[in-house]
């Protein structure tokens, strides 16, 4: 009883740390002449806006200040392109520390008059985001205003990705770069970038790189990705900007184009939530829309369930392969989100997650099984766990949780989740382990971040 009142005692103090940081990491940015509030990842190394950091950082702050929450999603949307495009970074022009900056980029010829951001997209998360904060918002009318306001942006941003990402309609999205899959040196990379030759990057981008990644400069080399994964990432960005950003040759040429699962089953479940607040509003016609992509993506996604290896694979589809990508990682449970796991796979799926020679780690999900080959416990996403990786693990289990076996699991990955950043702090991932060897509690990556703590707040909400 006692340790039970401790324990929620260093939850509540460790809630109020989590808006400190949310609001310490915030920014004003002006845009067309009013002052918009956004936060940034981290105040290392990530101080500029993420698309899909954001999306996650407004379901933290409709909990602490919902006013808060709405402009972060008004800041993000304001660098959207004409064609309904959202960018994955949106730059501060005062901070020039960060690598790749607005010059590697060049897109000012495409992006909103006077916003500077990069050219490519992440996952689609802030749907979800919109639903979540309707469901959260402590006052209906002022949440409905702001969805009113906002929908038209991030409709137009669904119809862009479904446009050029899903031109042969298959209800999968193609991601063209690493970095819009969100896990940025997975292993399901691996395999897709082995077509780029690292003889066919020119020097001048070796060089490039190799002089100017922020990461390495602050950080710590064993956590970052390795510099033929940057090399390699340079060389998809400016042979992007060769076709001067235009969505339907960067997806003919590039030699790197995979349907995602996580990217894909955050679209799926984004589109459902579409549906849903359309639904709210009485417009029919569109909720149907919206919810038709959804299923279509659901039915899709169902398609990617290997009997053999009893994983949902990823698909390699650049220059016309259609190749699965033979990787046991973390994306693998993400169908869950969007509720196409069968109730035949379900039991292999929690199996597999609550394997201590997979997943089910001192500090479960490891973003990659710890038996495979290419799991490195300390490397980005090659094996840490991340707490953005836990809260689409726990949203997905929700979806399953009339099965006694599958709220047990939900139960304990939520608690150690909570348990896992109030002991260890606010990194932006996690050894799997208890402690890293190092005798350094296994914290990761760089510290104070946002997202980390908006994912606090919001499971600590549920
Ligand atoms: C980075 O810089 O690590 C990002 O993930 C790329 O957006």
């Amino acid at each position: 009883m006692r340790g039970g009142a401790a324990a929620n005692g260093k939850l509540q103090k460790t809630r109020k740390k989590a808006c400190d940081i949310l609001f310490s990491n915030s920014d004003k940015v002006w845009r067309n002449g009013s002052a918009v509030r956004r936060t940034v990842p981290s105040r290392e190394n990530y101080t500029h806006q993420w698309l899909w950091d954001s999306a996650t950082c407004a379901m933290g702050l409709i909990h602490v200040d919902p006013q808060r929450a709405y402009d972060e999603v008004y800041s993000v949307l304001s660098g959207q392109w004409k064609n309904g495009f959202l960018p994955h970074i949106i730059f501060d022009p005062k901070s020039t520390g960060y690598f790749p900056g607005p010059k590697v980029w060049k897109t000012e010829k495409y992006s909103p008059k006077g916003v500077l951001t990069s050219g490519i997209t992440q996952p689609p998360l802030v749907g979800f985001s919109l639903w979540y904060l309707y469901q959260n918002a402590p006052n209906k009318k002022g949440v409905i205003e702001f969805l009113k306001s906002v929908l038209p942006q991030v409709k137009k941003y669904h119809d862009f990705l479904k446009t050029y990402r899903d031109s042969e309609d298959s209800g999968l999205l193609t991601i063209v770069h690493p970095w819009e899959g969100g896990c940025d040196n997975s292993p399901l990379w691996d395999s897709p970038l082995t077509q780029i030759e690292l003889d066919d990057v020119l020097d001048r981008l070796k060089k490039l790189v190799d002089s100017k990644r922020s990461d390495l400069k602050i950080g710590n080399h064993n956590h970052r990705p390795q510099s033929a994964d940057y090399h390699r990432y340079i060389y998809l960005v400016d042979l992007f900007k060769k076709t001067a950003w235009n969505q339907e040759k960067m997806v003919k040429i590039s030699p790197f184009a995979v349907k995602d699962v996580l990217f894909n089953s955050i679209w799926c479940m984004s589109n459902e939530a579409l549906a849903n607040c359309f639904r709210m509003l009485n417009q029919p016609k569109e909720a149907k829309k919206y919810e038709g992509l959804a299923k279509q993506t659901r039915k899709a996604l169902m398609g990617l369930w290997s009997k053999k290896e009893k994983l949902f694979l990823d698909v390699d589809v650049s220059h016309g392969r259609n190749k699965p990508i033979l990787e046991n990682t973390i994306g693998t449970f993400a169908p869950l989100l969007a509720k196409a796991v069968t109730l035949d796979q379900l039991p292999s799926l929690i199996t597999r997650l609550t394997d201590p020679t997979q997943y089910w780690t001192d500090s479960p999900a490891p973003t990659t099984a710890v038996n495979s080959p290419k799991f490195d416990k300390e490397r980005y996403w090659r094996g840490p766990t991340w707490p953005i990786t836990n809260f689409f693990l726990i949203y997905g289990l929700q979806n399953y949780i009339k099965y006694p076996y599958v709220k047990k699991v939900h139960d304990t990955l939520l608690k150690k989740t909570l348990t896992m950043i109030a002991d260890r702090g606010f990194s932006e991932y996690f050894s799997p382990f208890k402690t890293n060897g190092a005798g350094n509690s296994g914290r990761l990556g760089f510290g104070n971040f946002s997202w980390t703590a908006a994912i606090f707040i919001a499971l600590y909400e549920k």
